[in-house]
C-alpha cells in the first residue's frame, strides 16, 4: 500500500564527513513529529566501512526492522565503486529503488488501525554528489532514479565551501538539475568562515541556504516544513 502524496528526500552531499546523516536523521525526527512515528523511512541504501554506523543511527527512526540494511554493506572504507568491486558485487540503481519500493509499501495492521504507512522516504547516498558507484552511475544518477523526489545537498559550514557548493550545483546542474535546499551543517573543525559561509553564498549568489546547523543542533524545521508542504 502507497501513500499517493509519498515524498522521497535523497541526501546529497559536498563531500564524505559533510553531515548527510546528521541532516538525514534531524530530518527524520523533525518529520515524524509532523507526520506521525512510524510513517517516516529513513534509509541508507550503499554504506562503506563495517561496522555501518549510518545504516544503524538512521535505522533508529524506522518503525520496523529494515533487512538488509544498508542494501549494499560494502566493508572496505574507500568510495563505493571500488568497495563493491572488491566485495564481488556491483551496484545496481535498479536494485536500490526496488529495496526503497518494497519497504515503502510494507505496511502494519494492529487492531484494525494502520500502524505504518510510508509517508515520506528520507535516503541518504554514500560520499559526494558525484561519487561512483559503478561504472558510469554516481549519486546523481541515483538521485535522478528517485523522481520525482526533494534533492537535498547538504555542505559543511567551513572553509572551502564556497567553492565546493559553486562546484556541486554546477556539475549537478549541468548533468541533471539544481538541488530543491542547500544545508549547511557545522564543520567537524570549525576555522574563521564558520559562521559567515551563509551569507557569503547569498552574497555571490551561490545558494541562498535553507538552513544553517550550528554545533550539535538538530533544528532542520524549515527544511521538515518545506518538505511536509510539498506532501499536499
Ligand atoms: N551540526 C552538527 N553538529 C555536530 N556535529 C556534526 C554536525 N554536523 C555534522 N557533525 C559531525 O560531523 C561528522 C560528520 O558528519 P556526518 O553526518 O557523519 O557526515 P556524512 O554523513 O556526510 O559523512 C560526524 O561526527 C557528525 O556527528
Ligand atoms: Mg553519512
Amino acid at each position: 500500500m502507497l501513500d499517493p502524496h509519498l515524498q522521497r528526500v535523497v541526501i546529497l552531499g559536498t563531500g564524505t564527513g559533510v553531515g548527510k546523516t546528521h541532516v538525514a536523521a534531524a530530518l527524520a525526527s523533525a518529520l515524524q513529529a509532523r507526520l506521525g512515528a512510524g510513517q517516516v523511512l529513513a534509509l541508507k541504501p550503499v554504506e562503506t566501512g563495517a561496522p555501518y554506523r549510518d545504516a544503524a543511527r538512521l535505522q533508529t527512526h524506522n518503525a520496523f526492522p529494515v533487512k538488509p540494511h544498508p542494501r549494499y554493506a560494502l566493508p572496505e572504507p574507500i568510495s563505493p565503486h571500488l568497495a563493491a568491486d572488491r566485495a564481488g558485487q556491483r551496484i545496481e540503481l535498479g536494485e536500490i529503488v526496488a529495496w526503497v519500493e518494497t519497504l515503502e509499501a510494507q505496511f502494519a495492521l494492529c487492531d484494525n488501525t494502520l500502524l505504518h504507512i510510508c509517508a515520506c522516504s528520507v535516503i541518504e547516498t554514500a560520499g559526494g554528489a558525484l561519487s561512483p558507484l559503478a561504472d558510469g552511475v554516481r549519486n546523481v544518477e541515483l538521485a535522478l532514479a528517485f523522481e520525482p523526489a526533494c534533492w537535498v545537498l547538504v555542505a559543511p559550514d567551513a572553509l572551502g565551501v564556497l567553492h565546493e557548493l559553486g562546484a556541486t550545483i554546477t556539475a549537478l546542474g549541468a548533468i541533471a538539475r539544481a538541488p530543491d535546499a542547500v544545508i549547511l551543517s557545522a564543520a567537524a573543525t570549525p576555522d574563521a568562515s564558520t559562521g559567515t559561509n551563509a551569507d557569503e553564498l547569498r552574497r555571490l549568489g551561490v545558494a541562498d541556504p535553507l538552513v544553517c546547523l550550528g554545533r550539535n543542533d538538530m533544528d532542520v524545521s524549515a527544511l521538515a516544513d518545506w518538505v511536509s508542504a510539498r506532501r499536499s
